[in-house]
């Protein structure tokens, strides 16, 4: 059976969003026409999930809203023969079956995905962190969840990245670091560059076989006082269980504000209703050819 299931972590505090992350989960800022948490639901769904589970915090209720029918607001669309829109929204509620656990206290990553081991219910999963948006035109996890069906291993994504940077990573020592797919050798979480066993970073995009789950579990924390979903992965790669691919397409991280700036400026260019005359705009405004 191929991967079905997947969860978003998105209990986090968003420090490096605020003061926009103050009141609005950082996962509801919206990049040209949808909120960030919307981009990792059409990956997934892009990818074969059906069902997914985000692993939420107090005072993200604005989630679940953006994915739940409003039949008051269909109702008023429809009277207004508002048709597009009202197929848009209706789409928006069927993308998949989306469910929600509460992660009570931010103790890292690792303990975001353990609290969803009840919704994983032994089966395999892929998790995506939804700061990290991936070009909608790649299939990042649809290739990964095909590796992990002929491999039987779990699958994280990297990408290179400065080498002045991969401290803000967890980072991979890969068997063969020029390879599409490698074997994972070790990992660490956020290793000063000097001891970084690559510069290949995870970007956020994993597919995990259940025993993820009892790994976590036994775990103690790690950097910055987390449970560190890194540091498990490092018990699967112990095992000769881990692989790694290589993504090489384009990706943002959202999560930052030059990230969010990037994300916004590319995904406009690239929208089929907005790209044109958005490029027409900067054209104009002398910051664009
Ligand atoms: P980040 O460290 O990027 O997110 O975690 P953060 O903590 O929200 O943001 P900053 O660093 O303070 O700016 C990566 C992902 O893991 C989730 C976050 O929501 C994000 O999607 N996360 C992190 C949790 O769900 N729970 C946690 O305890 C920590």
């Amino acid at each position: 059976m191929p991967v079905r299931k997947a969860i978003i972590p998105a209990a986090g505090m968003g420090t490096r969003f605020l003061p926009a992350s103050k009141a609005v989960p950082k996962e509801m800022v919206t990049i040209v026409d949808r909120p960030v948490i919307q981009y990792a639901v059409e990956e997934l769904v892009r990818a074969g999930v059906t069902d997914i589970c985000i692993v939420d915090s107090a005072g993200k209720e604005a989630l679940g809203d953006h994915f739940r029918c409003n039949a008051e607001l269909e109702r008023l669309l429809e009277k207004k023969d508002k048709t597009r829109l009202l197929e848009e929204l209706r789409q928006l509620s069927s993308l998949a079956e989306i469910s929600f656990v509460a992660q009570n206290e931010p103790l890292g990553l690792g303990h975001a995905v353990w609290v969803a081991r009840e919704y994983a219910g032994g089966d395999p999963v892929v998790v995506l962190l939804p700061d990290e948006i991936i070009d909608p035109a790649e299939n990042l996890v649809g290739e990964m969840i095909r590796t992990f069906d002929t491999a039987s291993v779990s699958v994280v994504a990297v990408d290179q990245v400065p080498h002045a940077s991969i401290g803000s990573y967890g980072a991979i020592e890969p068997e063969d670091p020029k390879a599409d797919t490698t074997a994972v050798r070790s990992l660490v979480e956020k290793p000063h560059p000097d001891n970084a066993p690559s510069d290949l970073a995870l970007i956020g995009r994993y597919v995990l076989d259940p025993s993820i789950f009892g790994i976590l579990e036994s775990l103690p924390p790690g950097a910055g006082g987390e449970i560190q979903l890194t540091d498990a992965l490092a018990v699967l790669a112990g095992r000769g269980r881990l692989l790694a691919r290589r993504f090489r397409g384009r990706r943002w991280d959202a999560g930052t504000k030059q990230g969010y700036l990037e994300a916004t400026v590319s995904l406009a260019l690239d929208h089929p209703e907005l790209g044109t005359s958005f490029r027409n705009y900067l054209r104009q405004a002398g910051v664009a050819q």
